[in-house]
């Protein structure tokens, strides 16, 4: 019986899935699917039945499931072993599902950076939402009102008293009240109140604001995460944070009853718990890794490998008509392209990538691993997780080379 796995997926077939698939497998047909042709299936609950990654159209954001697990695992275990919480920064992945499974290795909540996450993310489920960017304006203070209203233990940081002020306006006149972290800055210069006497004066005028509940400290040093080697690591976050524990240490000593000192990330991940006062941690990229942290060293070698690269970018070879070069489909609006360098091309060693136009990438071919030929699948680890998978509505959830399952993306920019 010869049976096209696009009939499959519209599910006109009158017999059971479980019949067809060996027939399927056997076919090994490689089709392609529109995203909305897959999307149909999953939402008639045929599951996607022998898709594989070869009949995915590229460009293509792949996430192995196995190496997405292993991590939420390894730090879960981390954490439980240096007596530390976790609440995972969701806008490294703003996905649902990978929420739930750091929820279910024991994170007590969720970090996100905008209103919008965090409505996502409680439209999902997810408890224990941080909102870890000063939300100020009325248009995104009225939202968090609104968010109060079905999470009311979601929290937000303050780091000036005119925000405080206009925080607690809004809280009053919806009859809520905001639970507050003061942002206290590790000399980075983002946001967050500087350490010691005004972050002690700020919290004196939040602590007076009744629709404000302060919490504790909110203190991360993005600037710390990826210096590179792990002792010049260690002292950059120990040099910046230790103000900032100090000054939870004061406020607590003050009587302000602070519960939570969170900060944190994969760089520092096994740095920060040895912080005096320090209660959570908040990293994100270790669900996916990518060049950038990959390149910061590790503690006993030259690459940062204490989480795997799960998260990938797979494109096709699209024109190889040089024996010193090929063109994929992947190109500038298929990766972030924040950083100074460019994704790595995984599993094939003696190629380097440069994603240099639109919609086309070059693989200089110096001394390939493999022969690469027209119609060839190649998979990219991405240059910076986080603004890449924000270019992605969807990711193609794969065990091998089956695809298993896909997740959407939520509160993009520009949903
Ligand atoms: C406030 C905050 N916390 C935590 C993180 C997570 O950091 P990482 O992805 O390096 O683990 C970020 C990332 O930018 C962040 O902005």
């Amino acid at each position: 019986m010869s049976l096209s796995r696009r009939a499959v997926l519209r599910g006109g077939l009158g017999f059971a899935a479980a019949s067809l698939t060996p027939t399927i497998l056997q076919a090994r047909t490689v089709t392609g699917y529109a995203h909305a042709e897959i999307d149909a299936r999953l939402a008639l609950g045929k599951g996607l039945n022998g898709l594989t990654k070869a009949d995915l159209t590229t460009p293509a954001l792949l996430l192995d499931l196995d190496l997405l697990d292993a991590n939420i695992a390894k730090l879960a275990a981390f954490a439980k072993n240096a007596n530390i919480n976790l609440r995972p920064h969701g806008k490294t992945h703003k996905c649902p599902e990978i929420a739930h499974r750091q929820m279910k290795a024991g994170a007590l909540g969720l970090c996100v950076a905008t209103i919008r996450e965090a409505e996502a993310m409680a439209s999902a489920g997810i408890k224990g939402l941080l909102i870890t960017s000063e939300l100020v304006g009325k248009p995104k203070i009225d939202r968090l009102v609104k968010l109060m209203r079905r999470a009311p233990d979601t929290m937000t940081v303050v780091d000036h008293p005119v925000h405080a002020q206009q925080l607690n306006e809004a809280a009053a006149a919806a009859k809520v009240r905001f639970n507050v972290l003061l942002d206290v800055d590790p000399a980075g210069r983002r946001t967050g109140v500087p350490a010691g006497d005004e972050a002690l004066k700020l919290a004196e005028a939040v602590a007076k604001l009744p629709n404000l509940k302060l919490r504790g400290i909110h203190g991360y040093s993005g600037a710390s995460a990826h210096v590179n080697t792990f002792d010049a690591r260690r002292a950059h976050s120990v040099k910046v944070m230790t103000p900032v524990l100090e000054t939870f240490q004061r406020l607590k000593k003050a009587g302000f009853p602070l519960e939570l000192m969170s900060g944190g990330s994969t760089g520092t991940y096994n740095i920060d718990p040895s912080l005096e006062g320090m209660t959570e941690l908040q990293c994100g990229s270790y669900v996916f890794m990518d060049v950038e942290y990959r390149g910061i060293g590790g503690k006993t070698g030259p690459v940062y490998d204490d989480f795997a690269s799960s998260l990938t970018v797979m494109g096709t070879v699209i024109s190889k008509l040089y024996q010193d070069r090929a063109t994929v489909d992947a190109g500038i609006k298929a990766f972030a392209k924040d950083r100074k360098f460019d994704a790595d091309v995984k599993g094939i060693t003696g190629v380097s990538f440069a994603a240099g136009s639109d919609e086309h990438g070059t693989l200089l071919l110096q001394n390939p691993s493999r022969e690469i030929k027209l119609g060839d699948r190649v998979e990219f680890i991405v240059p910076h997780c986080d603004p890449n998978l924000n270019l992605y509505d969807r990711i193609y959830c794969v065990r091998g080379e089956n695809v298993v399952d896909v997740w959407r993306t939520v509160g993009r920019y520009g949903d």
